[in-house]
């Protein structure tokens, strides 16, 4: 029989003291939500609910890319037992194991939900908490014990000195039994200086109906960190992101500072690649093998191929970037570059929906946007495709093997044919055939001796 899972995402998150709903924050680029939602996919459930709340159109928006998963809303944030309340429609007539889980604890691991899982059905229990040993308890509900066993969860607010100082905590990871579950949260009384229901106070309630109450280790205390303030999103970060360089490097990646290489959870690198410091690769951005990631490379959503060479403090977006192309330093790639295989892009060179081909080069100063261009071009420095009239962008289209001097306004729409030459300094407003030369610029004019009249009439300098 397939268990099935809730996650409860409806809070506010006050102690974040933002806008966004907690669930939203991102690790590793990911919302706390997704990391959730991706654990529970691995015990292919049967239903899964989100209980959804505070700005819970954002929230829901935030996963409508999971058509498994069902919405359910708590309108008014009474506390996690009345927000696992708002999910019994869900699950209504069906019997076995429901899984819930908080939409801030979001490292939990596949083999923990599992063994949870495990253990709860082997034991035959009513309720099985996912508990852990911590350092640092402050904010979570402190497992009270009497003889050995599971007597009550005693959250941070109402705790008293001596049950403060306990250390095994409440993961907010559960599993249940669906059969008593909801006619007996439906019992819970509010609780707490908070006046909220409380899920926890299930064992308590279970416990003096003589149902059984278990509890299942959490061995690492990180995969259950809950976040509910900036400082623990940051902790958690950090964690991810160490573990992530962790992955990388066993794979072959060499990182020369893994304090300061910043890696989305999706990103994938090739091996023998090099990452300097301060490299931060995002999104669904692909890394080829034997590339070299200069400090200060940004590269987001990107995909790059073999032997890629990426020079300090370029900024790649939404770019695809063939075999053996080197860009940078500074270069500003935007969404739908394509560098073909060995292009070359240097300094202060910008583009955007461009198509540069094999072998081509803009190597210095210059501006490409709605420009297609062949193999073989050379594009000289401070060349700019003037692509926009004020209204709407224009293309700009360059053959095979066109040379282009440095200083050239391309006013688009123009096309310039295979072989052709522009002129430095020229602003092409025309096409100009294969194998022609461009040249559009004023003629020079020399005034002989004009340096010294300018003298003799006084305006000259010191
Ligand atoms: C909760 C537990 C605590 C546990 C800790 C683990 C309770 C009362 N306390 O405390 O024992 O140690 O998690 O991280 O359960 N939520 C709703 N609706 C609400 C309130 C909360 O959906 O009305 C959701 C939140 O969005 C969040 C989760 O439930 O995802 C936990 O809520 P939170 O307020 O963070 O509980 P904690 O104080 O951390
Ligand atoms: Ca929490």
């Amino acid at each position: 029989m397939p268990s099935h899972v809730v996650i409860l995402a409806a809070g506010q998150g006050t102690r974040m003291r933002t806008a966004r709903p907690k669930v939203l924050h991102r690790v590793a680029g990911l919302p706390l939500i997704e990391h959730v939602l991706r654990a529970a996919r691995t015990l292919e459930p049967g239903r899964v609910g989100v209980v959804v709340g505070h700005r819970g159109e954002e929230v829901s928006a935030g996963i409508a890319h999971h058509p498994e998963v069902e919405i359910a809303v708590q309108a008014e944030q009474r506390g996690t037992g009345h927000a696992l309340l708002q999910a019994a429609p869900l699950f209504t007539g069906l019997r076995g194991t429901l899984v819930v889980l908080s939409g801030d604890v979001p490292l939990v691991r596949p083999a923990t939900l599992r063994r949870l899982v495990d253990a709860h059905e082997a034991a035959g229990a009513a309720m099985t908490v996912a508990t852990a040993r911590v350092n640092r308890p402050y904010g979570y509900g402190r497992i009270v014990r009497a003889a050995g066993r599971l007597a009550r969860v005693v959250e941070e607010r109402d705790a008293t000195e001596a049950q403060r100082r306990l250390r095994e905590i409440n993961t907010g990871i559960y599993a249940f039994d669906l059969v008593p579950l909801f006619a007996a949260l439906d019992d819970v009384p509010v609780a707490g200086v908070v006046h909220e229901i409380y899920l926890p106070v299930l064992v308590t309630l279970y416990r003096r109906q003589g149902l059984r109450v278990e509890t299942v280790a959490v061995d690492d205390p990180n995969e259950v960190r809950g976040i509910n303030s900036q400082t623990e999103l940051a902790e958690v970060k950090r964690i991810v992101r160490q573990s992530k360089n962790e992955e990388l490097m066993a794979a072959g990646v060499t990182i020369e500072d893994p304090a300061t290489t910043y890696v989305d959870a999706d990103v994938i690198v090739g091996p023998d690649t090099v990452i300097h410091p301060n490299v931060i690769l995002e999104g669904r951005t692909v890394i080829g093998a034997r590339c070299e990631l200069h400090a200060g490379a940004r590269i987001v959503d990107s995909t790059v191929g073999d032997d890629v060479l990426i020079r300090n403090h370029c900024v790649v977006d939404g770019t695809t970037i063939a075999d053996g192309a080197r860009v940078g330093p500074f270069a500003h790639l935007r969404p739908e570059t394509v560098l073909g295989t060995g292009a070359r892009v240097g300094n202060f060179v910008e583009t955007k929906k461009t198509v540069l081909g094999e072998g081509s080069k803009a190597n210095h100063l210059t501006y490409l946007g709605d420009a297609t261009i062949g193999v073989g071009v050379n594009v000289g420095a401070g060349t700019i495709t003037c692509n926009y009239d004020g209204t709407r962008k224009h293309a700009t289209t360059i053959g095979d093997r066109v040379f282009i001097g440095s200083g050239t306004e391309l006013v688009a729409p123009v096309t310039l044919g295979d072989d052709a030459y522009v002129g430095a300094g020229s602003c092409i407003t025309t096409d100009v055939p294969a194998g022609a030369l461009g040249l559009a610029r004023g003629r020079q004019v020399n005034k002989d001796g004009w340096g010294a009249r300018r003298n003799a009439s006084g305006r000259g300098g010191d």
